[in-house]
């Protein structure tokens, strides 16, 4: 098969490109916003065609929650608009759309992990436009999988791990907010989801949505606590309500995601958070 990857400078796209250096099987093609612009609809078009793409991972994306309030329109052309173009030229070609998606499209008030579908309910700008991104794929008529995730972080880029790392070296106290509960998810686990998703498609038709994180249920206090353990930091972490720290997004208070049907699905067991935290704190400090 020809993949064609975008976004892949981010997170999940540099997990994409890592796992699959040694694949003999598939074609891979890596882009970023510097060599394919995916709000470019030409652009898009000669990718597809001058590799034969059947699939697409779109790993592009605008990620920055609290700017995208004050910047609707610039996340919504590429959360909302450049999926479409993506779904379009998919069905054009005949390809699988494989295109990532956010817990922060529901409302946070349920009680019970989330399951695909389930009613959405998005609390922000950045939330909204991931909606819509998902509504304009599903509309298009192409074979797609939609994969919501949360919580990401890796060794490269911005995230929450690598921000308490290094309060850990530079604080002796920090407040977390401990209201607000999800699952992280190790970017390196859900590349090697999504590699397992698209060698599963036999290109029968498919048109599903999907939900992986890390297993377990957490706050961002747990969180925080765990990376000052893991990674050596005295750093003490104070756990205060959402309340106490204001962002210019509204979060979710509750946003974690029934991983049954992926599991089922792609016949993958998924790693427990703690582990993989572990194991990405690894290799965080190799690089240093
Ligand atoms: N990060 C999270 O906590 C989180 C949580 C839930 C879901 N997700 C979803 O997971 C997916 C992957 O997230 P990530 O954390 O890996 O994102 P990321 O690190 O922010 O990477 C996104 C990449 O897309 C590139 N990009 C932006 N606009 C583009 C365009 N017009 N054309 C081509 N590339 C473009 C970015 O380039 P620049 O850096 O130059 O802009 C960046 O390299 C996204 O769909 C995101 O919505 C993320």
């Amino acid at each position: 098969m020809n993949v064609l990857v975008t976004g892949c400078h981010g997170q999940l796209g540099t997990e994409i490109q890592k796992i699959t250096a040694a694949d003999q099987k598939n074609h891979w093609y890596f882009t970023d916003v510097d060599t394919l612009d995916i709000c470019n609809g030409t652009a898009v078009e000669a990718a597809f065609s001058e590799h034969q793409i059947d699939v697409c991972v779109n790993c592009a994306a605008y990620t920055a929650v609290d700017m995208a309030e004050d910047q609707p329109e610039i996340a919504a052309f590429i959360n909302a608009f450049a999926p479409k173009l993506l779904a379009d030229t998919c069905l054009k070609h005949n390809a699988l759309l494989v295109h990532v998606s956010t817990d922060y499209v529901f409302g946070g008030d349920a009680t019970l992990p989330y399951k695909v579908d389930d009613p959405i309910n998005p609390q922000s700008v950045y939330g909204s436009t991931k909606a819509e991104g998902e509504r304009l794929i599903r509309e298009s008529g192409c074979n797609y999988m939609i994969v919501r995730t949360a919580w990401l972080y890796s060794s490269v880029g911005k995230n929450f791990v690598k921000t308490m790392l290094m309060l850990g070296d530079t604080k002796d106290e920090i407040n977390v907010v401990a209201d607000q509960k999800g699952c992280p998810t190790w970017a390196h686990d859900l590349a090697v989801a999504i590699v397992a998703l698209i060698n599963k498609d036999k290109k029968e038709p498919i048109q599903e949505t999907f939900h992986f994180t890390n297993e377990g249920q957490i706050t961002w206090y747990d969180f925080a606590t765990a990376i000052m353990e893991i990674g050596g930091k005295s750093c003490k972490v104070n756990p205060i309500t959402t309340d106490q720290y204001p962002t210019k997004a509204k979060r979710p208070a509750y946003s974690v995601l029934d991983l049954s049907k992926i599991k089922e699905y792609a016949c993958i067991e998924i790693p427990f958070w703690r582990d993989s935290l572990e194991k990405c704190i690894e290799e965080l400090k190799k690089q240093s």
